[in-house]
């Protein structure tokens, strides 16, 4: 039996979420460029997207570059802006073949003009596709998000929109850049790194975590499979006893 055989298909995550890592070191390993690191890790990203497709997942949420990463030598940002330019034109189509609408978080207003009208773009084509959701975090780090869900709260606030006593975690929830899409339950991070990057912190709060040596590159179907066949095995508690769950079923 396959390894997507295997997934049982009442018990999928409905959001999981990928900290694509390993870029540079699989470049590297191979004595070539960081550069070409990300360029192969296109592939892993088109095969994780089918996988998430293949299986019906409703969100699939990747982080694809952070606050952090503007930082990198300037060459490296331009590579991976002009990756997620020709990306997005090449992937379109596919996306629309598979249904899949396309999201962004992040602080986008930062992006290249360009970039971010190619991603606008691609945004309001697969508006109305009903299945699978890709989520790409790009500009996005956990701390601005928060950061700026407060800045809104207390706006509001001062507005007279709200009250300082409504202001509770799911009044929080609904500030974030992400707030109209569900935690994920499943969080995965390749190449061997145990953090989480200023990613989804404040959403992972309940969400079962993964953890995998593979580089991002080579993460395949199979790999992708592997880690959801871990999280069916798990017992999500959210804070209770496992008796407590079994009355419930
Ligand atoms: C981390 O590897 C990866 C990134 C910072 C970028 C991920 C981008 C892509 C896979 C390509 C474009 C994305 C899309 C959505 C089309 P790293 O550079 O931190 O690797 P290292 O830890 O080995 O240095």
């Amino acid at each position: 039996m396959t390894l997507k055989d295997q997934i049982d298909r009442n018990n999928l995550p409905s959001h999981v979420a990928v900290i694509m890592d390993g870029n540079g070191r699989w470049a590297r390993q191979k004595g070539k460029h960081r550069i070409f690191g990300h360029k192969s890790g296109v592939t892993s990203v088109r095969e994780v997207t089918e996988a998430a497709a293949e299986l019906g997942l409703r969100y699939l949420t990747l982080y694809a570059f952070s606050t952090e990463n503007w930082n990198r030598p300037k060459e490296e940002i331009e590579a991976l802006m002009s990756l997620l330019v020709t990306s997005l034109s090449g992937e379109t189509k596919t996306l629309m073949e598979n249904n899949i609408r396309l999201m962004a978080i992040g602080d986008l207003q930062n992006l290249p003009g360009k970039v971010y009208k190619k991603l606008q773009a691609s945004i309001d084509k697969t508006a109305d596709n009903t299945g699978t959701r890709l989520v790409l975090a790009i500009s996005y780090s956990s701390r601005w998000e928060i950061a700026d869900a407060a800045k809104k709260i207390a706006a509001a606030a001062v507005k007279g929109d709200i009250k300082v006593d409504d202001i509770n975690t799911e009044m929080l929830s609904e500030y974030l850049n992400s707030g109209k899409i569900p935690d994920p339950d499943f969080l995965i991070r390749t190449s061997g790194e145990y953090r989480v990057s200023n990613f989804l912190l404040w959403q992972i709060a309940y969400s079962e975590l993964y953890f995998t040596d593979t580089l991002w590159p080579d993460f395949r179907k199979d790999d992708f499979f592997k880690a959801i066949l871990d999280y069916q095995h798990r017992e999500r508690r959210f804070g209770k006893i496992s008796e407590q769950l079994g009355s419930e079923k």
